[in-house]
C-alpha cells in the first residue's frame, strides 16, 4: 500500500468545504490503508495570507480539533504541525534552486491570487515549492487534494524529477494526486467555491445561535413562499443535499417543486440536520478547543515521528548537494 499525506492550511476556521472535501475522504482513505499516513496543519502556508499570530495559533488548534473530532486515527497517522518540523524549510530552499522560475510564474493559483489580493508577496509565489517540500520530505505516494490543487501536484512531480535527474539518483518519490470522485466542488453561501478567502463558508462547529446566523446568510433568490422553486439552482438545497441522505434530499426536492415551501424552511432543515448529524463531532471539537493541551500532546507525538522520517531524506539530500 501507499503512503498517504495531506495538509490543510490554518488560514481560517475549518469549514464544511474542508470537512467534506478533505477531512472525511482522507480519513476514509487512511482507514483502508495499512501503511502509516501523514496529516499535517499547514501553518507555514497560512503566513502567505494572514499575518496575525494569535489568530494563526487559534486556527491551527481549530483545524487540528476538526481532524480529531472526525475520528482521525492517530495511532496509524503521523499528525503534526508543519512549522514544528523546520526540515521542511531547509528542503524548500534546496528545491527552489531546482524550480524553473517560469513554472511558478504560470501557476493558476498564483495568477489568480495576484490579481485578487493586495498583498502579493514572494511567499505566495513560492507556495508550490513549500508544498512540494511537504510532500517530498516524507516520500509520500498518494496525496488527496481538491481539484484546485492538481496543478501544484504536477509542479511537485516536475520539481522532483528535475532534482532526481540533475542529481543522477532517484532520491525523491513522485507523488500521485488523489481526487475523491464523490466530492464535487462544495459551494459556499454565495454559490462560489466554499473558501476562507471568499468568506462564504459554513462553520458547523459554531454555537447554535451563531450557526443559525451563518446558515441564514446563504444567498437565495427572492421567490415568494407560495411559488414552486428550482432546487438545482439553490445554494441551500445544494448544501443540504451534500450532507443529507438520498431520502431526505428527495423529500426536500419535492417540497421545493411543490410550492408553499420557503427558503427559510429549507435553511431551518439544513441547520437542524447539521446539529443532528454532527452532534458528536461538535461535542468532541468543543472538548478539544477547551483542552488545547490535549491537542498539543497529540501533535507533539506526531512531530517526533515526523522528524525521524524527514531527517533520513533530508540527510540524503544534504549529502548529495555537498552540505553534509
Ligand atoms: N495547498 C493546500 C491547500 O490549500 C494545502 C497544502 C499545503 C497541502 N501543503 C500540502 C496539501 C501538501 C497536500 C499536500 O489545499
Amino acid at each position: 500500500m501507499a503512503r498517504v499525506l495531506t495538509g490543510i492550511q490554518s488560514s481560517g476556521r475549518p469549514h464544511l468545504g474542508n470537512i467534506l472535501g478533505a477531512i472525511v475522504p482522507a480519513i476514509e482513505l487512511i482507514k483502508q490503508n495499512n501503511e502509516e499516513s501523514f496529516i499535517f496543519i499547514a501553518d507555514f502556508h497560512s503566513l502567505t495570507s494572514s499575518k496575525n499570530g494569535a489568530l494563526r495559533k487559534e486556527n491551527t488548534l481549530a483545524v487540528a480539533a476538526a481532524w480529531l473530532a472526525f475520528g482521525l486515527d492517530i495511532e496509524k497517522t503521523v499528525f503534526y504541525r508543519q512549522s514544528r518540523r523546520p526540515e521542511v524549510a531547509e528542503l524548500t530552499w534546496y528545491l527552489s534552486c531546482f524550480t524553473p522560475f517560469p513554472m511558478l510564474a504560470n501557476a493558476h493559483s498564483f495568477k489568480d491570487k495576484s490579481e485578487r489580493l493586495s498583498d502579493v508577496n514572494a511567499g505566495l509565489f513560492t507556495y508550490p515549492v513549500l508544498m512540494s517540500a511537504d510532500i517530498l520530505l516524507y516520500s509520500a505516494d498518494l496525496v488527496p487534494v481538491g481539484k484546485d490543487q492538481l496543478q501544484h501536484l504536477e509542479m511537485c512531480r516536475d520539481i522532483a524529477s528535475a532534482f532526481n535527474h540533475q542529481i543522477g539518483e532517484e532520491i525523491l518519490t513522485l507523488p500521485e494526486p488523489r481526487i475523491s470522485e464523490e466530492v464535487k466542488t462544495i459551494p459556499g453561501t454565495d454559490g462560489q467555491k466554499m473558501s476562507k478567502s471568499y468568506n462564504n463558508y459554513i462553520d458547523i462547529f459554531l454555537p447554535e445561535k451563531a450557526l443559525k446566523k451563518n446558515v441564514n446568510s446563504i444567498i437565495t433568490d427572492s421567490k415568494e413562499l407560495e411559488e414552486p422553486k428550482d432546487p438545482d439552482t439553490c445554494n441551500v438545497f445544494k448544501l443540504y443535499s451534500l450532507i443529507a441522505s438520498p431520502d431526505q434530499t428527495a423529500q426536500m426536492r419535492k417540497n421545493y417543486e411543490g410550492g408553499n415551501y420557503g427558503y427559510g424552511h429549507a435553511k431551518k432543515e439544513f441547520m437542524e440536520l447539521i446539529l443532528e448529524k454532527y452532534a458528536d463531532e461538535r461535542k468532541t471539537f468543543d472538548f478539544f478547543m477547551n483542552n488545547p493541551e490535549e491537542i498539543e500532546r497529540k501533535l507533539a507525538a506526531g512531530e517526533e515521528k515526523a522528524k525521524a522520517t524527514g531527517m533520513v531524506l533530508l540527510q540524503k539530500v544534504r549529502e548529495k548537494l555537498g552540505f553534509a
